[in-house]
């Protein structure tokens, strides 16, 4: 394993003999409320790092360009290197967490058109929701990348949500990152229980990381039952 270039909340990322390539450790760590709230989800790493893989190849099937290359161990995938956009990128189909509060609506209702949202990607800031003008007026991204993040974010959101229709998860909401990669812009980051909200089509049980923000209990059960609908892997 090459140098730790960086440590995130969930994350560690080190380099690798391929100048273009870097090596993702998913750690079981789990924090909220811009880290605020600390905790441990067991396995939590084997399973993000399982269910992201399981999406990217996915979305690939369907034309979406990412940085994910290949699984390298139970924690551990290789990807492309990426210069990450300081955007993330909420796509949301169902009111439910910030956007209920914001807009004063009760969580689980339907909305009429997905929504996309833009946040500055800054901690010390708490990732302020922005708009397009922000993101463009501070440099983030341009125009070209802005519309583009947002278009594959529409797209996506239609691939993730019918696919996981079929395995009686609902797509509530969901975070994306992009960045570029020798000048192409590509999904990166994961996209797990950690950055996803899955409620189970029948009973509207939470299936994502809202049972570790809101203290719900059976965290580790809820990410297994996501590997399991997606794979048919059953951890132990
Ligand atoms: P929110 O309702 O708290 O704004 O979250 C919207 C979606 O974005 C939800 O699926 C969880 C995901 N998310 C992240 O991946 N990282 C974050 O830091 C936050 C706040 C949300
Ligand atoms: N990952 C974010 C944090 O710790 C927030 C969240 O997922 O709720 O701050």
């Amino acid at each position: 394993m090459g140098n730790m270039l960086y440590e995130g909340k969930a994350k560690k990322v080190f380099a690798t003999d391929n100048p273009d390539e870097f090596l993702v450790y998913f750690k079981d760590d789990a924090t909220a409320f811009n880290g605020v709230k600390k905790g441990t989800i067991l396995n939590k790493g084997v399973l993000n790092n399982k269910i992201s893989a399981f999406f990217f190849n996915l979305l690939a099937e369907h034309g979406i360009p990412h940085h994910f290359v290949r699984l390298v161990s139970d924690r551990e995938m290789l990807v492309k290197k990426l210069d990450i956009l300081a955007i993330e990128v909420v796509m949301r189909n169902i009111t439910a967490g910030s956007l209920a509060k914001r807009i004063g609506w009760e969580e689980g209702k339907k909305l009429p058109v997905p929504v996309v949202e833009l946040y500055y990607k800054n901690d010390d800031l708490g990732d302020p929701l922005i708009n397009e003008y922000h993101a463009k007026a501070m440099g983030l991204a341009t125009d070209e990348q802005l519309k583009a993040i947002q278009e594959y974010g529409l797209k996506i959101n239609a691939i993730l949500s019918e696919y996981l229709k079929g395995k009686k998860l609902e797509l509530i909401d969901f975070k994306l990152e992009f960045g570029l990669h020798n000048g192409e812009l590509l999904l990166g980051d994961e996209i797990s229980p950690d950055t996803c909200r899955f409620w189970d089509s029948e009973t509207g049980q939470k299936l994502d990381k809202d049972r570790f923000r809101r203290d719900l209990g059976d965290v580790e059960e809820a990410y297994k039952e996501v590997l399991f609908r997606l794979t048919g892997e059953k951890m132990e």
